[in-house]
C-alpha cells in the first residue's frame, strides 16, 4: 500500500512537471482588489480565463518545436506557429504580466530613471496616461494596451488586438511591454458593463510603479530586444522559415519537404549571405559572415547530393541537414538570444 502511494505521487509530480506553462499567483486575494476590480472578475478572469490560456498553450506545444522553448522564444517566432499557440501562448504572457504591475493596497509613483524617460518621450506623466487611455479607447474589440521600450530603447505606446503584443513577430511596433492594460470585456464587463472608460481610470490608478520601472530597467538590457532588432533582417527570417519546414520534418522522417525545397534553401542561403548583417559589433559581423560562408557551401552540397544521386539515403541527408541547421544556430546565436 505504501508502495502504491509512492508511486501514485510520483506518477501525479511527473503528469505535473510535464506542463510547460503553469498559472502564476496572484500577489493579492481576489477579494483585495475591490473597489477597483471586483471580486468576480478578479476570479473568473484569473483562475478561468487565465488559466485557460495556461492549458490550451500547453496542449498546443506538446510536439510542436516550441516543445520546451521558453515563452519569449514562442512570441518572438509565433509567425511560425499556429492561431492556437498564437493566442493562448499571448494570453499567458499578457494576463501575467498584468497580474504583476497591479497593486490595490498601495500607491506608487515611477522610478527617477523611469520618470525622466517618460518626460523625455511624453513631457509628463499625465500625457502619458492621455495617451495610454487613448490607446484603450481607441482599440477596436478586444486587445490590449501597451507602453513598451521599443527596438531603439525608446518608451512608446502602441496596442494590439485579440491576444497578440509586441514581442511577436507578427505585430509591426515592436518592443517589450513594461506596462499592458487588458480591454477585454471579460476584464471589466461585471462591474462597468460597457463603460470602459470607467475601468481605465481604476486600473490606473492601481498600477505599482515599483514593478513597473524595475521592468523598464530589465527591458532595456533584455537579449529579447535584440532578437527584435535582429528581425529586421529579412533574408535571415526568410531562410528561418524554409530551413524550420524542411529540417523539422526531417527530424520526424518526413524527406518529402527537403526535396521539394533544397534549391529554395540553397537560393535562400546566398541571399542572406549577400545581404546587409544588422549587427554594429565588427567582431560579431566577422564571425557571422564566416557562419553564413560555411552555411552557402553546405546547401550548395546538399543541393548536389540530392540532383546527383538517384536513390540517396535519408540518413546522409539528415547528416548533412543537421549540419546546416548547426552552421545557421550559430548565426542566430551571434544576434539573437538562441
Ligand atoms: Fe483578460
Amino acid at each position: 500500500m505504501k508502495y502504491a502511494i509512492v508511486i501514485l505521487f510520483s506518477s501525479i509530480q511527473l503528469v505535473l512537471s510535464a506542463q510547460q506553462f503553469t498559472l502564476p499567483n496572484l500577489k493579492f486575494t481576489y477579494a483585495e482588489y475591490e473597489p477597483f476590480i471586483d471580486m468576480k472578475t478578479m476570479e473568473i478572469h484569473h483562475s478561468k480565463h487565465h488559466q485557460t490560456y495556461v492549458t490550451n498553450l500547453n496542449k498546443a506545444v506538446a510536439g510542436s518545436p516550441f516543445e520546451n522553448k521558453p515563452l519569449s522564444k514562442v512570441l518572438l517566432n509565433v509567425s511560425n506557429a499556429s492561431d492556437v499557440i498564437r493566442n493562448n501562448a499571448g494570453g499567458h504572457y499578457n494576463h501575467t504580466l498584468f497580474w504583476e504591475i497591479l497593486t490595490p493596497k498601495t500607491s506608487s509613483q515611477p522610478s527617477e530613471l523611469l520618470l525622466k524617460s517618460i518626460e523625455e518621450t511624453f513631457g509628463k506623466l499625465d500625457s502619458l496616461k492621455t495617451k495610454m487611455h487613448q490607446a484603450c479607447m481607441s482599440r477596436f474589440g478586444s486587445g490590449w494596451a501597451w507602453l513598451i521600450v521599443n527596438e531603439e530603447g525608446k518608451l512608446q505606446v502602441t496596442s494590439t488586438g485579440n491576444q497578440d503584443n509586441p514581442i511577436m513577430d507578427v505585430t509591426t511596433e515592436r518592443g517589450i511591454p513594461i506596462l499592458g492594460i487588458d480591454v477585454w470585456e471579460h476584464a471589466y464587463y461585471l462591474k462597468h458593463q460597457n463603460k470602459r472608460n470607467d475601468y481605465i481610470y481604476a486600473i490606473w490608478s492601481i498600477l505599482d510603479w515599483g514593478v513597473i520601472s524595475q521592468k523598464y530597467e530589465d527591458a532595456l538590457k533584455d537579449p529579447v530586444l535584440v532578437s527584435i532588432k535582429s528581425d529586421n533582417w529579412p533574408e535571415l527570417k526568410a531562410f528561418h522559415k524554409v530551413m524550420s519546414n524542411t529540417f523539422h520534418a526531417a527530424e520526424k522522417k518526413d524527406f518529402k519537404p527537403i526535396f521539394d525545397r533544397n534549391q529554395e534553401l540553397m537560393i535562400k542561403a546566398f541571399l542572406l549571405k549577400n545581404s546587409e548583417i544588422p549587427v554594429l559589433a565588427l567582431e560579431e559581423r566577422l564571425l557571422i559572415m564566416k557562419s553564413l560562408e560555411k552555411l552557402a557551401k553546405q546547401t550548395i552540397e546538399l543541393n548536389s547530393f540530392i540532383s546527383a544521386n538517384k536513390k540517396v539515403t535519408n540518413g546522409v541527408i539528415m547528416k548533412k541537414l543537421t549540419a546546416i541547421h548547426a552552421s545557421f544556430h550559430e548565426v542566430m546565436g551571434l544576434c539573437k538570444d538562441e
